[in-house]
Order: C-alpha cells, then structure tokens, then sequence
C-alpha cells in the first residue's frame, strides 16, 4: 500500500450518527439534532464509568437546551430514521422554530427527563458531568463545545441482545447509519445510501 500527505480531514474513518433529543423549556415538546462527533470514554471505576463525549459547534437550539438542562438523549440512526434525520441535520433550530413539526414516536427516558425514540434500535440517557470549551470564546458563535457525558441508562432492541445470533447478523438488524466523506451517508455492509440533505426529500 502506497500511502500518500493527505488533506487534513476525517474522511475515511466512519463516522456513526445519532440524534440527540432534549425537551423544551415546557418540559414536554420534544427538540433534536442530528451528530456524529461522538465518542466514548471511561471516567471512573467500575460500573457506570462509561462515559460519552459529544462535540457540539457553534451556538444551535441543541446546545441551547444541553445547557438549560444539563441532560440529553443520544438515539442511533437506523436506515428507516434516516430521512427523519437528515431533516434533523439540515434544518436549523434556531431559525426554523416550528422544525419539531415532524416527529418519530417519542418516549419519556426512564433514568432522565429526555426525549428518546422509539424507532432508533439503541438509545443512551445522558447527564452532562462536564462542558469544556474548546475554541476561542472571542468568537461565541462558532464555539466548539465538548460535553463529557455520564451514561444512566440504555434502551435497546431486544433482537440486538440475543447473543444466540452472531453479531455481525445483530448489526445489520440495527441498519445503524455511518457518514464517511464527502457529505455522504453509507450503511455498515459497503452500500452508499445518499449524499447529506437527499433524504429528507421523501418526508
Ligand atoms: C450528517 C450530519 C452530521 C452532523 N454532525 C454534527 C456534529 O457532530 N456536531 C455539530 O455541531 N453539528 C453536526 N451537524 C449539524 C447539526 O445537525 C445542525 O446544526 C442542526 O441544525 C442541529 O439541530 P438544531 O439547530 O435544532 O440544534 C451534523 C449534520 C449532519 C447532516
């Protein structure tokens, strides 16, 4: 293999997606967003250790509501979420205020006040333990803010728990969405299935 300077990107290193659910100030609309900087960590010993961390750019509605309520839900994206999500991905909270018009089935967390969803084959309960700001807060509207997560709890397809199936049959009954390069969205097993802002046109 011949390896040749590159771009400085992440293309080529799959990226999964998730939708990150908050209520409003009501306390019961539910709000999300479409994220894919999201990785995992430990901070701890033991059980419950597991932790979370969620990379949010630039001031966004999501943000907003991390940060009045100090919580959020993170739902993987399956095949069947996907138009849903893009729409999630491409329309601004901020500017658009009636953007939740669409919604999955929503259900209550059961560890946190959240919004999780129904149709998204594993969901994660998220208490936020620490926010870091990671550029310049001279320029608030294009902060990068890194959230360091504590996991309560996790929701999952049960079919996903049966370990009489090998996993690699499991992961292709999730349909879990990745995004690699180029704006485009890929599932796990080699097939591309559309460029970002494609499938929200079939809603
Ligand atoms: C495929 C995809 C992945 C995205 N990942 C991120 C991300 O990891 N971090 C981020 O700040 N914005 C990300 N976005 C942009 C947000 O989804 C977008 O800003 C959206 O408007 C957020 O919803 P809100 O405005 O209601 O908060 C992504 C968009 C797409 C289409």
């Amino acid at each position: 293999m011949a390896k040749i300077k590159g771009e400085i990107s992440n293309n080529f290193c799959p990226q999964t997606l998730y939708l990150y659910g908050n209520y409003e100030e009501d306390g019961v609309t539910p709000h999300f967003g479409l994220f894919c900087w999201y990785g995992w960590c430990e901070t701890g010993e033991g059980d419950g250790a597991l932790s979370v961390m969620a990379c949010i750019g630039g001031e966004k509605r999501t943000k907003d509501l991390i940060r009045k309520t100090g919580m959020f839900s993170a739902n993987l994206v399956s095949e069947p979420l996907l138009p849903l999500a893009d729409y999630y991905g491409c329309v601004n909270g901020r500017a658009v205020p009636d953007k939740m018009k669409r919604l999955p089935t929503v259900e209550r967390g059961q560890a946190l006040n959240v919004p999780t969803i129904a149709e998204s084959p594993v969901s994660f309960e998220l208490k936020v333990v620490k926010e870091e700001a990671l550029t310049s807060p001279s320029n608030p509207e294009e902060a990068c803010t890194l959230f360091l997560c504590k996991v309560e709890n996790v929701t999952i397809d049960e079919r996903l728990t049966d370990k009489s199936l090998p996993v690699i049959e499991r992961m292709k009954l999730s349909q879990a969405v990745s995004t690699v390069a180029e704006e485009t969205y890929v599932n796990f097993f080699g097939r591309e299935l559309a460029k970002w802002g494609e499938p929200m046109g079939s809603l």
